[in-house]
């Protein structure tokens, strides 16, 4: 088990540059199953999550060539449909490779995905959507096969928004025969960029209007290049980390029509920005912070549910009480606890509710990672205590960050990481 040491309290400043997202690299890697052609990805960031879904392709049969920042990736080969459990059950997003296994295969096993405990996480709005696109499905407590002689493109509308639901049925409906409607979809900029993606390997995909994308099946998929978008929770993470350390960072990739809802929720607490062409100047700020009156999470265009957790410690360094309401994930709060520990004033109503009130000197405390976000959200205020803190279980910080701790000691943080 890794930690780190963090002695918090220093006045951070410098550059940091955004890798491609991971919520769109790991569906791509996916992607590329649906063709037997090479799919060229760049800006892929160096993280766990990438290399496990890449340890997936290769397990199928695929190769895997990367390059610095560059993937090559060519699916000739794959013959399997059953992905191991010891890698699916590491992360959510190996379920995306049911929809290219069954468009391509026309079967698939797997057993059922792990990733972050931050709720319940089923898997049936996937399951439904294959089936109403024709497939057979059986699932049980360990695992779900889904087969399909031919899948048939047909309307498909979701219970809720699901950004891997979404994904998965787009992957399968590129090569069903005929047209799918998908209603209730999630338009994530990461979904987005997995479209531009599909589109660049001869997908033919529409989105209508905001929730609602058309597919119309082909026979065949091409291969396709693609740069990978910049990471938008990365980028808010360090966002948090520069103006609740009151600190002055370039935050270089960062695109400013993604992030609307946060730029204004910093304008509201008092955050002094300068937005540049793709980047972010977060400034030293010489005012002090206000509470926001609510933070509710939603799919996007709404306040990301990934940074509901690293925002939480720029509101306990701000006068008065906010309100955060998590309304994706139903044990997306439990992070509160650790920040308490380090003399946050937060107070969980409910599984979805809690205020913070602050402003509260932060101290150095020994502190537990629960999920990738929340131990994203430790380190921030690690930084920002005062004091020495011990954050124990930081691989899973390493799903999706990369070099957290050398980008962070660039900017002059002092960080040091252990292993034992
Ligand atoms: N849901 C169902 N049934 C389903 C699918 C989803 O009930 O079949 C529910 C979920 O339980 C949840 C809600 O619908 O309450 C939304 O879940 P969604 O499917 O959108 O989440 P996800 O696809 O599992 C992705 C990201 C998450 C991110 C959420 C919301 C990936 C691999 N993960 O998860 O990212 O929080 O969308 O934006 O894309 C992270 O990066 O740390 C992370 C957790």
């Amino acid at each position: 088990m890794a930690k780190y040491i963090i002695s918090g309290g220093k006045k951070l400043t410098g550059e940091v540059y955004i890798p491609g997202a991971k919520n769109a690299a790991i569906k791509m890697i996916a992607a590329a199953i649906l063709t037997k052609k090479d799919v060229i990805l760049h800006n892929v960031p160096d993280i766990v999550d990438v290399q496990s879904m890449l340890q997936i392709f290769s397990d199928l049969g695929g190769t895997a060539v990367r390059q610095k920042n560059t993937l090559i990736l060519n699916a000739g080969n794959v013959r399997s449909t059953n992905p191991k459990q010891e890698i699916t059950k590491k992360l959510r997003a190996s379920v995306v490779y049911a929809g290219p296994l069954l468009a391509r295969f026309g079967h698939v096993k797997m057993f059922h995905p792990g990733g972050c405990v931050i709720g319940a996480r089923p898997i049936d709005f996937h399951v439904k959507g294959f089936v109403q696109l024709g497939a057979k499905a059986y699932i049980n407590n360990r695992y779900y096969e889904i087969t399909a002689d031919n899948l048939t493109g047909s309307k498909i509308c979701f219970d809720d928004f699901s950004v891997t639901a979404t994904e998965n049925i787009l992957l399968a409906a590129v090569l069903a025969k005929g047209h799918t409607s998908i209603r209730l979809a999630a338009f994530e900029p990461e979904v987005v960029d997995l479209i531009v993606l599909l589109k660049k390997m001869g997908a033919k995909i529409k989105v209508s209007s905001y929730g609602q994308i058309e597919v119309d099946g082909i026979k065949k998929l091409n291969g396709a290049e693609h740069t990978i978008l910049p990471d938008r929770i990365e980028a808010g993470t360090f966002i948090v980390i520069a103006a609740a350390t009151r600190g002055h960072f370039k935050i270089h990739n960062f695109i400013e029509d993604h992030n609307d809802l946060i730029l204004y929720k910093l304008a509201e607490i008092g955050v002094k920005f300068k937005l540049h062409k793709n980047m972010i100047e977060i400034l030293h700020p010489e005012n002090s912070y206000h509470a926001v009156t609510k933070i509710i999470t939603r799919n996007y265009p709404g306040f990301p549910t990934d940074l509901q957790a690293p925002m939480s410690v720029l509101l306990s360094q701000a006068k008065g009480k906010s309100k955060i309401v998590e309304t994706i994930f139903e044990n997306r709060l439990q992070y509160l606890h650790e920040l308490n520990k380090m003399g946050a004033k937060a107070k969980i109503l409910d599984s979805h509710t809690a205020y913070i009130e602050g402003p509260t000197k932060l101290h150095g405390t020994k502190i537990e990672t629960l999920d990738l976000r929340a131990g994203a959200t430790l380190v921030a205020a690690a930084l920002t205590a005062h004091g020495e803190s011990i954050i124990n279980n930081v691989e899973i910080i390493d799903r999706g960050y990369a070099d957290f701790d050398t980008r962070l000691r660039a900017l002059g943080a002092d960080i040091q990481r252990l292993s034992s």
